[in-house]
């Protein structure tokens, strides 16, 4: 099945919303224990890049986990970035700022990053290789890189059975959204392919039937 693009942004206030209130407690949990047995530091005082962020739920769990690190959350859409800064606990409010702005284009206050990690970014950019130059931009040696996101199921009858395995119960705007992504993500090949193309030493591995997770130090 080939690639449909969806929407890059996530701009709709019904859509925003929807996303911003969903329970996304397994998936996002998973990314946090992922992250933290590739980044066995729990003192980590740096600054995390947040690249696509959202509302920022994974941002606070990264801050929770790491209490001395800070992070900085990007997003392109103004409606995600004011659920992020309306939803955050006031604890967590001095170590983590809102940026929005649109990659690749995005300023940053810093130039690098000890560590740069995305959840379900990759499969809303028409172009995927802004994930991986932006990555590249503000990796310096040394920098951990964590990245999750969907896999394409290989026909629109595996889509829609997924939607109706995993996400019955959510509001129809969400069940459209994880449909329409579904068939906008990658294929473990393409992704590799992009990884190749950027020169980044990444490990790839598919880590559920809809989801791949990546991450390397970069060098
Ligand atoms: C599916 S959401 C993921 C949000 C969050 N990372 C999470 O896991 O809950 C993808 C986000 O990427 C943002 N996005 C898409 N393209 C972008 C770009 N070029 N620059 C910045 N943000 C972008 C969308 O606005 C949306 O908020």
């Amino acid at each position: 099945m080939k690639r449909v693009l969806e929407p890059e942004l996530m701009e709709d206030e019904a859509q925003v919303k929807a996303y911003a209130e969903a329970d996304f407690e397994v998936p996002h949990s998973q990314f946090i224990e992922r992250l933290q047995a590739f980044v066995n530091e729990p003192g980590f005082s740096g600054t995390a890049l947040d690249l696509g962020c959202g509302p920022g739920d994974i941002s606070c769990r990264f801050a929770r986990a790491y209490p001395l690190a800070r992070v900085h959350a990007v997003d392109g859409s103004a409606a995600m970035i004011n659920y992020g800064k309306l939803l955050i606990d006031d604890a967590l409010k001095p170590r983590i700022s809102f940026i929005q702005g649109l990659l690749p284009h995005v300023s940053l206050p810093q130039a690098s990053y000890g560590i740069i990690f995305s959840n379900s970014l990759l499969h809303h950019l028409p172009d995927p290789m802004v994930l991986w130059d932006v990555i590249k931009k503000f990796a310096v040696p040394g920098t951990r890189i964590v990245i999750m996101d969907l896999l394409r199921p290989a026909s629109i009858d595996e889509a829609q059975t997924m939607v109706r395995t995993y996400a019955a119960d959510e509001p129809d705007i969400l069940k459209r959204d994880f449909y329409q992504s579904l068939l906008a993500a990658f294929r473990m090949e393409e992704i590799a392919g992009q990884i190749a193309q950027a020169g980044l030493d990444l490990k790839i591995e598919q880590i559920s039937d809809r989801h791949v997770f990546i991450t390397g130090i970069a060098s």
